[in-house]
């Protein structure tokens, strides 16, 4: 059985105590009320040796939001996948589309990060996603195999089932315009096909893929609800304990 999993993204918001003193409130908030899924934080580089050990391992996993894709020497201001993991992260964002579209980053790159994610143990956890024209001109299936084969589909069977995805139209991120729990379980049932055609039936069933974009308390329950959606992945409402637990509860009865 796959896992569900509900996963947050800070991305570059809160400063150190603001980050620890949130990690702090929501881990008390789970040991009262323990999840019925994975949790999983992912915040800035240099909150990542604090939040650790702010958190009870066995409740909430913590994560870095993006990695190098080199292993070490001259890069300033690089942060290696082997440095993340030295501080006791165990996940890594690796794809989101603001790296994408303001960093450059592309399927080749991300290919070297996914890679070096993997070989220091870090789970990636890697984005897909199209933009609003490409949505409307019908073309997301195409884009997410293009992100999908560019990035991921040379990794052997054994390694590609180590990632978890994250299906984030851009067009729903930050916005407030949600994918449709039908848009969301057809575009997810789409790319859990290309994983089988991939990589057999086994590793697709296993492969756990989560919705990104505007998730919150209120949508949370009716995008869980659909077969081939895992959990979500989620920026502006992981940003405060309750709303992030009220998405974390939506996968309880
Ligand atoms: P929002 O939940 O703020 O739309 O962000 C989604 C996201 O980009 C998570 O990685």
């Amino acid at each position: 059985m796959r896992k569900k999993i509900v996963a947050g993204n800070w991305k570059m918001n809160l400063n150190l105590q603001e980050g620890i003193a949130l990690a702090k409130e929501l881990n008390e908030a789970l040991t009262a009320d323990k999840p019925n899924c994975d949790v999983v934080i992912c915040t800035p580089f240099i909150h990542l040796a604090s939040v650790v050990p702010a958190v009870d391992a066995s409740i909430i996993g913590v994560g870095a939001e993006n990695c190098a894709d080199k292993v070490s020497g001259a890069y300033t201001g690089e942060v290696s996948a082997a440095m993340v993991a030295s501080t006791g992260a165990k996940y890594v964002i690796l794809g989101h589309s603001e790296r994408r579209a303001y960093y450059g980053e592309t399927e080749a790159i991300l290919k070297e990060k996914v890679q070096l994610a993997l070989a220091n143990g870090l789970t990636p956890i890697f984005c897909i996603g199209e933009v609003l024209e490409e949505r409307q001109q019908g073309v997301q299936n195409e884009v997410v195999y293009k992100q999908l084969a560019g990035s991921l589909y040379d990794l052997s069977a054994e390694d590609f089932s180590k990632i978890i995805l994250a299906y984030e139209p851009v067009w729903a991120i930050g916005t407030g315009l949600t994918a449709t729990p039908e848009q969301a379980q057809e575009i997810h049932a789409y790319i859990r096909s290309t994983i089988a055609e991939k990589y057999g039936n086994e590793v697709a069933e296993n492969t756990s893929i989560l919705y990104g974009g505007s998730c919150k308390a209120s949508n949370a329950k009716e995008l869980f609800a659909n077969a081939d959606v895992d959990g979500g992945l989620i920026g502006g409402a992981s940003l405060k304990a309750a709303d992030f637990k009220g998405i974390i509860d939506a996968w309880k009865e």
